[in-house]
């Protein structure tokens, strides 16, 4: 006698399982196609799950603390910065390495070592803000039970990140990935990020203004590019507005704005034994400029950072006529350490930590704003246009048909089922 109960339970089960893949599917994340395996430089939007120290952070995504303090232009200078403890709710971008794996743009070089009671979508929601997604880390670390997660396991954890050259509209641009949440919209996330709707439309290959929570979006920020010849170790340096990077072993610091997009690098205050910074027949230093008013305009002579080459800092001396001799180098302002995350910016995406607690400190020891500016400037102009941006605009309808598919074969099943009952 047959069980009128067991192929309806199955049909259940069959339509939940599809469901499942359905909220998969329709989770989306922002794709690039790659065929070359140079790495990039891209931003994680992260925001923490509870209090955490600098150094614990930047153990989770495996980064140098210094390089993800500057990153947020947080003042290094503070003493035992490191081991400041950061609040949770705090929005922080990381900075990371982009590799090209299997042909899409994609860190792998973060693991996490597990502990005791935690699952899976803890790790994936919790501890990495979304970034990832259970079944991302059950594929890339080939996990068939995972109710059984052995403690001190060192997992993969695949985050998603793009480049796109390194350019937005043929600007020097660092690619942000960022986590929706139920408060954003899509012209609110263009608004804190000095972008369009029509851009993060066009980046992300979207078909209409919706977003979903959980969707991640790419971010154009608008930088400043490097021109590092290839064989630096530190080629392809790029830095956000509004920010600053350290390089050479910690001996060059380098910042980008407020007053133009040109990087600007300077030896860096931490103490650290470095090769000679100074320029070649000259005595200025790296970062060292002098202006020499004369008839034709304003003579300027500059000694720049030119990258890491096994080991030694290059410098390069150059000389340019400017219109004028300009004022103050300026730099991004430095915010003291987050203690507090400021309600209302909590769950809005922030373009830097903000802190109620913090106060600006613009005559940090870090950053001396002394020295004066206009810089020869090697206009970092990208290539027009974005071929990678158009073969990721086929990419996304597709995920957008298999969603339809999906939902199409559980709308049958369904009608299946009822018919059934
Ligand atoms: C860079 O940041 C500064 C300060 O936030 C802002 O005034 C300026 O417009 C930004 N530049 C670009 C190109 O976004
Ligand atoms: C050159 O740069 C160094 C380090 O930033 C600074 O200490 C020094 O005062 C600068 N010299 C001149 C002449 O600007
Ligand atoms: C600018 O100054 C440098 C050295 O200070 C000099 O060699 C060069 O000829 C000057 N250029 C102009 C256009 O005055
Ligand atoms: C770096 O050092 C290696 C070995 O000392 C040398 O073969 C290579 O040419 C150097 N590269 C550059 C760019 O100077
Ligand atoms: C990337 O940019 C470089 C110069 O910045 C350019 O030579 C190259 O063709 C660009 N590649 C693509 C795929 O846009």
């Amino acid at each position: 006698m047959p069980n009128p109960e067991a192929p309806s339970s199955t049909l259940t089960f069959v339509i939940l399982s599809i469901l499942a893949t359905a909220a998969l599917v329709t989770s989306k994340s922002t794709i690039e196609p790659c065929s070359y395996s140079d790495s990039c430089n891209a931003m994680l939007g992260y925001t923490l799950y509870t209090d955490l120290k600098v150094s614990e952070v930047a153990s989770l995504f495996q980064v140098d603390p210094i390089a993800l303090l500057l990153a947020n232009a947080i003042d290094i200078s503070y003493p035992d910065v490191e081991n400041h403890i950061l609040p949770s709710q705090l929005f922080l971008k990381i900075p990371i390495s982009c590799a090209c794996v299997d042909g899409i743009r994609k860190s792998v070089s973060t693991h996490y070592k597990t502990h005791p009671s935690d699952t899976l979508s803890f790790i994936a929601d919790s501890i990495y803000s979304g970034l990832v997604s259970s079944d991302q880390l059950r594929e890339a670390n080939s996990i068939s039970d995972s109710s059984v997660l052995d403690v001190g396991m060192s997992l993969t954890v695949p985050l998603p990140c793009t480049c796109f050259n390194g350019t937005d509209n043929g600007l020097p641009a660092v690619y942000l990935s960022y986590v929706v949440r139920d408060v954003d919209t899509l012209a609110g996330i263009a608004g804190s990020y000095s972008t369009t709707i029509t851009d993060l439309m066009n980046v992300n290959a979207m078909g209409s203004t919706t977003i979903a929570v959980g969707d991640i979006l790419a971010v154009p920020l608008p930088a400043c590019a490097s021109s590092f010849p290839r064989y630096a170790s530190d080629f392809g340096l790029i830095v956000p507005n509004g920010s600053y990077a350290i390089t050479a072993s910690h001996c060059v610091q380098c910042s980008c704005g407020p007053g133009n997009l040109n990087l600007y690098c300077m030896p860096s205050t931490l103490a650290v034994s470095c090769s000679s910074m100074q320029c070649q027949n000259s005595n200025l230093m790296v970062g060292n400029l002098t202006m020499l008013q004369s008839s034709g305009g304003c003579n300027v002579t500059s000694c720049t950072y030119g990258g890491f080459v096994n080991g030694s800092i290059v410098t390069g001396l150059s000389t340019s006529l400017q219109p004028r001799c300009a004022g103050t180098q300026l730099f991004p302002p430095l915010i003291a350490p987050p203690n507090t995350v400021k309600r209302g910016s909590m769950f809005a995406p922030a373009p830097s930590p903000l802190s109620s607690a913090g106060s600006l400190s613009p005559t940090s020891s870090v950053i001396p704003s002394t020295g004066s500016f206009p810089r020869s400037t090697t206009t970092a102009g990208g290539p027009t246009g974005s071929p990678v941006t158009a073969a990721c605009t086929a990419l996304n309808p597709g995920i957008a048909s298999l969603t339809m598919v999906v939902l199409f074969m559980c709308g049958k099943l369904m009608a299946t089922m009822f018919s059934s009952i």
